[in-house]
């Protein structure tokens, strides 16, 4: 079965944001953008993300004529539209008249009318004035053929410290804890003589209180996320009710970090993003920024694990990165074909046309302040639509991953808290990404899940830096092993409560003791410039950085001892059995080769192999997309090189429709599209 996720419409999506309202003034350069969408291959826009103060001028006083043609002339273009509801930037009378709806800093002070995003998700008014307009846009748009799906608001992000807000998080707090007591016990507030008598003395962290309770700091994070999913809701809830069938959606912004996106995507259809990583500012960087694009990827499907959309991306440069180098011939189409292997369902551009002014007028755009179709950009554009455009049968095939990375919000948010440690070098997502490229150069499909969601379709999980574990995941972690998966934590697990509140009793929790057959008494922390050694009993020797913990065996198999300093000959790589699975511990961290080597050796053990059979030479990869008759296989070659892939299967090129034989030749960055036969 596929999981087409806008049936209305099973086709790779090609376009991206378009802003009719900006140009009303140039209907010449209106037509023409219809002329130039046929030329360019695309067959979608996104309209209305910022158009509330065109769409309503003043309030209650609605126009919906430019948007009106717009949509009509994408359909007559043959082109289909994305929906956005406009509570990504308010208009000018909003803010006037209802200062209220404006945020509100961490140290009290009001922001003026500017930007975007510079509203107060808790705000009634707000709250009220995009029900209207919302409902309006459902109720005019609900039949029209050319909308596919709704786009809710834009990058949802951010966070106000008005009275409103403050108050829905002492709500929320009196909802988790029930008790102040319970809070002041979970919080641990009798250090410092933090603890409340009362609700209404607790004011979110800041400037003006302090970052020394980490459970508040966390439960903030956590109550961002609620109040800001709890306002995209209420956008949700209005369009629902009249447009049952359209699927909707946010762009989310891969590992952003000010917003648990488990928890928001839960609201969602189906999860669309934003890639924006900077291709060939560095090209040394290329490799790094291909492999972390593609874990991004890979943590965007896995939210719903589902198909997704690449919402927006560029077609060229971006305009706020300190340096903004062209993108250089070929990586076009092969990063938006990294998109489309990891799982989008699309290719989309933030923008179809430059702006003329303000501060995105340098922003890379399929069309140019030139106007035509006469540009690189829009060539290396149109060429890649044609590409997209034969790929119809790929779209609702996804990821089937054998193997599994965890990672958490919030886990992230209290690694990066802790004092303690290295201030600066905690490097969860570096770690996390350590892991995954050896995966990754591997062709292994990998999905990136959370510690408490259901494990049991992975032969291998790996979870690096699990230090927070709750009960729920030490008990997910113990289960999973006990029926026969294959489990790698490394140093700093299970170190805290969803709480930050220490666990007691021994590192890591509870029966993850008895998962792993150790317990970890102290971590060192070692300086930049030291280094420890481990020492594996084949003789095989890795080195350890950053962080050495001294663990005690328990029952587990010692594989690996630490080589020098005091703690010279005391475990730091062991293996245990664990009910019908195997659970290893590294304790130390390593520069990469230790990763590589226990990533092999695991897959190994796991049968874990990529879908395609070749070897993979350096930079080059594979990525899969199956349904239940077939698989897809994307080669992707990063490298600078021609390359000749060997395979024993059978595979169609797809665009082609060719057999290829058992050399397959892969030229210097690009990608070819087979089918197993
Ligand atoms: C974000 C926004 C877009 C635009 C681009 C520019 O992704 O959603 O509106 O500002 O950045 O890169
Ligand atoms: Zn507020």
């Amino acid at each position: 079965m596929k999981d087409i996720i806008i049936k209305k419409y099973p086709h790779i999506l090609h376009g991206g944001d378009y802003n009719p309202e900006q140009w009303l003034d140039y209907p010449d350069v209106l037509s023409e953008d219809m002329r130039l969408l046929k030329i360019a291959n695309c067959n979608e826009l996104t309209v209305g993300i910022f158009s509330w103060s065109t769409l309503e001028k003043s309030e209650g006083e609605f126009d919906f004529s430019f948007l009106d043609k717009a949509i009509d002339d994408i359909y007559n273009a043959g082109g289909r539209v994305i929906l956005a509801t406009p509570s990504g930037a308010k208009p000018i009378w909003l803010a006037t008249k209802y200062p209220e709806t404006l945020r509100v800093d961490e140290n009290g002070v009001r922001y003026k009318f500017g930007a975007r995003h510079n509203h107060c998700y808790s705000s009634p008014i707000y709250r009220e004035k995009i029900a209207v307009i919302n409902q309006k846009l459902a109720q005019r748009y609900k039949n029209h053929p050319a909308v596919i799906a709704w786009h809710i608001s834009n990058e949802f992000s951010g966070e106000c410290y008005c009275e409103n807000c403050v108050k829905g998080f002492r709500e929320w707090l009196k909802a988790k804890y029930g008790t102040i007591d319970k809070l002041n016990h979970d919080w641990w507030n009798t250090f410092w003589s933090h603890s409340y008598d009362d609700w209404e003395q607790i004011d979110p962290p800041g400037p003006l209180t302090d970052h020394y309770v980490h459970a508040r700091d966390l439960d903030w994070k956590r109550y961002v996320t609620y109040k800001t999913t709890d306002f995209m809701k209420h956008e949700i809830s209005v369009i629902r009710k009249i447009t049952p069938d359209i699927p909707i959606t946010t762009n989310l912004m891969g590992f952003y970090n000010g917003l648990d996106y488990r928890v928001l995507s839960k609201e969602i259809d189906f999860v669309s993003w934003d890639c924006y990583p900077p291709w060939s500012n560095n090209p040394s960087r290329d490799l790094h920024e291909a492999r972390f694009t593609a874990m991004t990827h890979d943590l965007m499907r896995s939210l719903k694990h589902r198909p997704f959309l690449v919402m927006e991306s560029v077609p060229n440069v971006t305009s706020w990165f300190e340096y903004n180098k062209l993108k250089r011939p070929k990586v076009h189409e092969l990063t938006s074909l990294q998109a489309v292997a990891h799982g989008s369902d699309s290719v989309l551009y933030f923008q179809w046309r430059k702006s003329r002014g303000a501060v995105e007028k340098f922003h890379g755009a399929v069309v140019d302040h030139v106007g035509n179709e006469n540009t690189r950009v829009f060539k290396d554009v149109s060429a890649l639509g044609e590409r997209l455009k034969g790929l119809d049968e790929i779209v609702g095939t996804t990821t089937k991953a054998k193997a599994a990375i965890v990672f958490d919000w919030d886990n992230r948010w209290a690694i990066d808290m802790a004092k303690g440690f290295a201030t600066n070098n905690k490097k969860y997502i570096d770690t996390v990404e350590q892991y995954y490229y050896s995966l990754w150069k591997r062709g292994i499909d990998t999905d990136i899940v959370s510690r408490t969601e259901d494990l049991s379709k992975y032969s291998l999980v790996i979870a690096p830096m699990q230090y927070i574990v709750c009960k729920e995941a030490e008990q997910n972690f113990a289960d999973y092993v006990k029926n026969g998966g294959t489990l790698l934590c490394t140093y700093m697990t299970g170190m805290v409560d969803e709480n930050d509140l220490c666990h007691l009793g021994g590192f890591p929790c509870g029966e993850l003791k008895n998962v792993f057959g150790i317990w970890n008494e102290e971590i060192d922390t070692l300086y930049p410039e030291d280094s420890n050694t481990i020492k594996l009993y084949d003789e095989k020797e890795f080195k350890a950085i950053d962080y050495c913990e001294l663990i005690h065996t328990r029952g587990a198999k010692v594989l690996g001892v630490y080589g020098e300093d005091f703690y010279k000959g005391m475990p730091g790589f062991t293996e245990n059995s664990y009910g019908k699975g195997k659970a290893y511990y590294v304790a130390f961290r390593d520069n990469g080769d230790f990763t590589d080597y226990i990533v092999e050796k695991l897959l190994n053990e796991t049968s874990i192999s990529s879908a395609f059979d070749g070897e993979l030479p350096k930079d080059v990869t594979a990525h899969s997309r199956s349904d239940d008759k077939n698989t897809y296989v994307f080669l992707e070659n990063y490298s600078h090189n021609d390359v000749l892939l060997k395979t024993s299967l059978n595979w169609e090129n797809i665009e082609i429709k060719a057999l290829l034989d058992s050399k397959i030749e892969l030229p210097a960055q690009t990608t070819l599209i087979l089918k197993q036969m």
